[in-house]
């Protein structure tokens, strides 16, 4: 009796980590951040594991409209965007539990076409879940990678066939300007010619929709921010009173873009023992741990142009409050 074949529906699994994992980066950002004239961290070190189970709440928020409507949008033109792009794989970057892709998934297994999904993201616990729960959901090859997508896009194997990169939640937005250009430029590197960006954008509105989105009535959002201090307390041996910090968020309208604080309430010093750095905060003082752009179709257009990027359609709800971007590599 003949052993019959192993049945080709196991999906293929797998994980690729990146060299220089965020706790290593978390140093050098910590030292320039809080040696810098004005102090900052990069929002990256916001999403360790307790980070990316607030963020999953935060999604959740009543006042917190990008998540519910970017995913409107999705379930209202998936289907196009399967059928337009021919997509046979999605690179997600930043994604997170990868909730919302799921809505693409669908389309791209309803035409037929999907055959991997390569989840990109620094939070280590959230590639591992979303990778393991795609593959078991939809029977699909998972490639998942751990690493920054401002760094590590090398690790992005080859495309499979006609490619949709996606990155969602309005991420992009989180970069100053230089950086999102840089980013852009980066990222339409994972492109053929038959390849498309799907970019998630929040757009400008009215900033009280913008500012509560940003300070919910739960404060969930505060201590999702706040949260990054714990971080670098326990990565770097840090001593910040994360009590004693106050989230702040508001639009500057100059530059429509949040600008999320974390503000000191009392005189203290802070040390680093890992850095062996001392740094002193006076009562008011900010700590900037990220901005969250919002875009008219004219920002997004000179991004994508300095990007070799076109914007092939920009689809919204009908409340104009959020953006998906459909977007080729110019020829
Ligand atoms: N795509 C999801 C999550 C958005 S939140 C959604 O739309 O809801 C931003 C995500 O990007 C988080 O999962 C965070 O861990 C990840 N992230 C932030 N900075 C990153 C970086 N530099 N490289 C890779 N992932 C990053
Ligand atoms: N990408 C999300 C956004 O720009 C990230 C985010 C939402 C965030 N709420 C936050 C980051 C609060 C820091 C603090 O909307």
């Amino acid at each position: 009796m003949s052993v019959p074949e192993p049945v080709a529906l196991a999906a293929d699994v797998r994980l690729s980590v990146a060299d220089a994992p965020v706790p290593r980066t978390l140093a050098d950002d910590v030292l320039d951040g809080l040696t810098a004239p004005f102090r900052e961290l990069p929002p990256k070190h916001l999403y360790d594991d307790r980070g990316s189970a607030l963020f999953a709440e935060i999604c959740e928020l009543p006042e917190y409209y990008p998540t519910r409507t970017e995913r409107s949008i999705l379930v209202a033109h998936a289907g196009d965007v399967a059928r337009a792009t021919g997509a046979v794989e999605l690179v997600e970057l930043g994604a997170g539990y990868a909730t919302k892709t799921r809505v693409l998934l669908d389309a791209m297994a309803a035409e037929g076409t999907l055959r991997r999904f390569v989840p990109l993201d620094v939070s280590a616990i959230t590639v591992e879940a979303c990778s393991a729960a795609i593959a078991t959901e939809y029977g699909t090859d998972v490639h998942g990678i751990v690493g920054d997508f401002l760094a590590d896009l090398d690790l992005v194997p080859d495309p499979v066939g006609p490619r949709l990169v996606a990155m969602l939640g309005g991420t992009i937005g989180n970069l100053p300007p230089g950086s999102r250009r840089h980013a852009l430029r980066r990222i339409a590197r994972l492109l053929d010619a038959d390849g498309r960006l799907l970019l998630g954008v929040d757009l400008v509105k009215d900033p009280a929709v913008i500012e509560a989105a940003y300070n919910d009535g739960a404060g969930v959002t505060s201590a999702f921010n706040r949260n990054v201090l714990r971080v670098v307390n326990r990565e770097l041996g840090a001593d910040f009173p994360v009590a004693e910090y106050e989230h702040v968020a508001f639009f500057d309208r100059e530059r429509e873009w949040i600008d999320i604080r974390l503000r000191a309430t009392r005189e203290h010093v802070v040390h680093v023992e890992a850095l062996d750095l001392r740094v002193p905060f006076v009562a008011g003082q900010d700590l900037r741990t990220e901005i969250s752009s919002k875009f008219t179709p004219a920002r997004l257009r000179g991004d994508l142009a300095a990007a070799g990027l076109r914007l092939e359609r920009l689809l919204t709800d009908p409340a104009g409050l959020f953006g998906l971007a459909l977007c080729a590599p110019r020829e």
